[in-house]
């Protein structure tokens, strides 16, 4: 039962962050997440050395469960000509030896799958975030078609989706199944289905960018037909045991788009589908907008996942300004989410899951650190307290 999840391996000595969590057959040590990390790295959508350093930092620096970033189900489904992608059984296997350097470090190996409909053939955010332009394509990089609920762009400047027949929209289903099928084949032991950020699915949930009149739009069921049937295929295609993670944009900020309780009907839905825990993100299908139609604050999407736990009665994962240890564990302890997903802190310090036990008091002596590193810096840290060094 994904309720209980955690209980198997409860400590009651340790800080809730360091807890290790059990969701049927996986077991993190703890309820840090490195939630998924695009690195638009990726030569055709395949895994390379970037993202092995990338996925082994964060294990080796103690995150218990890490995400494998957006991994497109389709060529057309990628954001960027860097992305990664699940479309073709080359680029399961390329993920091998993430997966495998994940586990040797201790973490749960987790994968994002995703669709990024009309917010895809974009530019990488180094060259302008936007669509692509002349430079772009003069480099090689040409822009292809994208498709979308209704011909209704992300942003201003950005390609005019074509509206997908319901016949593609199967099509797009069976994909995100083969995803979920490869990723199990290349050992990913955590699956999270990507339905937030504007991107395909979100933008079939959204008022703001679905407006068809047939059975996937109309109304919140039909806008949410999508969700359900990648969900089910799937749940088909990703064994029973392992646990499935389903990101939302909890809001879209905007009073005509997609609402806290829209969210909150989208997630009962799910849980009667078995998926685990609801990944409590939000914006991103207002484009540039969305900075300031949600208000930036630290966790400023805490209350979405708390809110999603407690109407949906589901395992939720806070995301979003979560800087450090002691308001990790402030949020757990409030019961508003059971995972914390830590991403540009991280990012800055790949040591952030040790370093928070030091924040909570429960390695002084830097043994959860890689022994490689901690023998050194206990030692380090004996010598500054006999200098008389404060940090
Ligand atoms: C470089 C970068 C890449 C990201 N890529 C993805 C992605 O692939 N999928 C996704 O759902 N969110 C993605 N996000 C959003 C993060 O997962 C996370 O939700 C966001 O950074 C907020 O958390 P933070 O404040 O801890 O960074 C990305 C964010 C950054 C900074």
């Amino acid at each position: 039962m994904s309720d209980s999840a955690g209980e198997a391996g409860r400590q009651t000595d340790l800080p809730l962050l360091f807890q290790p969590v059990s969701i049927k057959s996986m077991t993190a040590r703890n309820r840090i997440v490195v939630p998924p990390l695009c690195q638009y790295s990726a030569q055709d959508g395949v895994a390379n050395d970037w993202h092995l350093v990338h996925c082994g930092s964060y294990a080796r620096g103690g995150a218990g469960i890490i995400f494998v970033e957006a991994s497109g189900v389709e060529e057309r489904g990628r954001i960027t000509h860097g992305c990664l992608g699940i479309w073709r059984d080359e680029q399961g296997e390329a993920m091998k030896p993430l997966v495998n350097i994940m586990k040797r470090h201790g973490a749960v190996p987790g994968l994002q799958i995703a669709h990024a409909g009309r917010k895809a053939a974009t530019q990488r955010p180094w060259d302008g975030l936007g669509a692509l332009n002349d430079e772009d394509i003069a480099r090689g990089e040409v822009p292809w078609e994208v498709v979308g609920p209704s011909p209704i762009p992300a942003d201003e400047g950005w390609l005019v989706p074509r509206q997908l027949a319901e016949d593609e929209i199967a099509d797009i289903v069976t994909a995100f199944g083969q995803g979920a099928a490869r990723a199990h084949a290349a050992g990913f032991e955590a699956l999270e289905i990507h339905g937030a950020h504007g991107y395909l699915i979100q933008s079939f949930l959204s008022p703001l960018s679905n407006k068809r009149r047939d059975g996937y739009g109309d109304d919140l069921a039909g806008r949410m037909r999508l969700a359900l049937e990648v969900t089910r295929e799937v749940r088909r295609q990703w064994p029973e045991d392992k646990p499935l993670f389903f990101r939302i944009s909890s809001v879209d900020g905007s009073e005509d788009g997609w609402q806290l309780a829209d969210s909150i009907a989208l997630a009962k839905e799910l849980k009667t589908l078995d998926v685990d825990c609801i990944d409590c993100s939000s914006g991103g299908n207002a484009a540039s907008a969305t900075v300031n139609l949600i208000p930036r604050g630290l966790g400023f999407q805490v209350p979405y996942a708390a809110a999603v736990k407690a109407e949906a009665a589901i395992m939720s994962m806070a995301v979003g300004l979560i800087l450090d240890g002691v308001q990790a564990e402030a949020i757990l302890q409030a019961g508003d989410a059971d995972l914390i997903a830590v991403g540009r802190e991280i990012m800055y310090n790949p040591f952030w899951a040790v370093q928070a036990a030091q924040d909570l008091g429960i390695d002084p002596n830097f043994e959860m650190w890689p022994a490689q590193y901690g023998w050194w810096l206990e030692k380090r840290e004996r010598t500054f307290k006999r200098m008389g060094h404060k940090r």
